[in-house]
């Protein structure tokens, strides 16, 4: 499972990437806000830092197909690894297929249900983002719509890559590699957490101690 770091922080963006863990940035509406920055501005930045596909998603505003197509068409000029992330509504899956003729590169995302990840695929996305943490949040285990979709897929060979999204912990992380998720993108909190074992420091301090005790600091 590759893995993709969802935020548009660059220092939290760059740290990851120093790491050499992840291969791919997401972004959406909330994360830029949260920035208070320029759309365009900070996802140059992000191309600059990341050598893999950017997500960058259509304005939250915007709700017609024309309207996701124009500026899907403006995301993708941006920078030859964006891509376009647009939701999962009747508008949004007739941009995806334009998009996606003309070779522009889409996420669809806000998945929430096996058939919204079929209809994605049918379209010509790229990428689906089905979002676990959401599900668990109204007590609806995400990691079955994951299996599902994962199943589904592979019965007839779509080649739309599953991102698993709205990753918050850990076993969410280890559950998705586990379903075949392709790629899960997760914030840099929980990146920071996969590192983390108590026996793997208190290991790094007894050798530390070992060491000490015989040849000194
Ligand atoms: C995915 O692409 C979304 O940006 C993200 O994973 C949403 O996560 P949240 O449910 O924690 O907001």
């Amino acid at each position: 499972m590759k893995l993709f770091i969802d935020t548009a922080n660059v220092e939290d963006i760059r740290k990851a990437n120093d790491m050499g863990v992840i291969c791919g940035v997401t972004t959406n509406p909330s994360l830029i806000a949260k920035e208070g920055r320029d759309f365009n501005e900070v996802i140059k930045e992000i191309t600059s830092i990341v050598d893999g596909p950017i997500s960058g998603e259509v304005k939250a505003t915007t709700t017609d197909a024309e309207g996701m197509i124009q500026e899907g068409r403006e995301i993708a000029a941006i920078h030859p690894n964006m891509i376009v992330k647009i939701p999962m509504t009747v508008e949004g899956l007739k941009a995806v297929k334009v998009l996606s003729a003309e070779g522009v590169k889409t996420n669809v995302t806000l998945i929430f249900t096996a058939n919204q990840a079929l209809l994605a695929a049918r379209a010509g996305a790229t990428y689906v983002s089905p979002f676990l943490g959401r599900l668990d949040d109204i007590s609806q285990p995400g990691i079955n719509l994951i299996e599902d979709i994962v199943t589904i897929f592979e019965n007839y060979g779509l080649e739309t890559e599953i991102i698993a999204a709205s990753i918050r912990s850990t076993i969410h992380v280890n559950d998705c590699a586990l379903a075949g998720a392709d790629i899960a993108t997760i914030p840099y909190s929980v990146i920071e957490q996969m590192t983390k074992h108590p026996l793997t420091d208190q290991g790094i301090e007894k050798f530390q101690k070992d060491y000490k005790a015989v040849f000194g600091e």
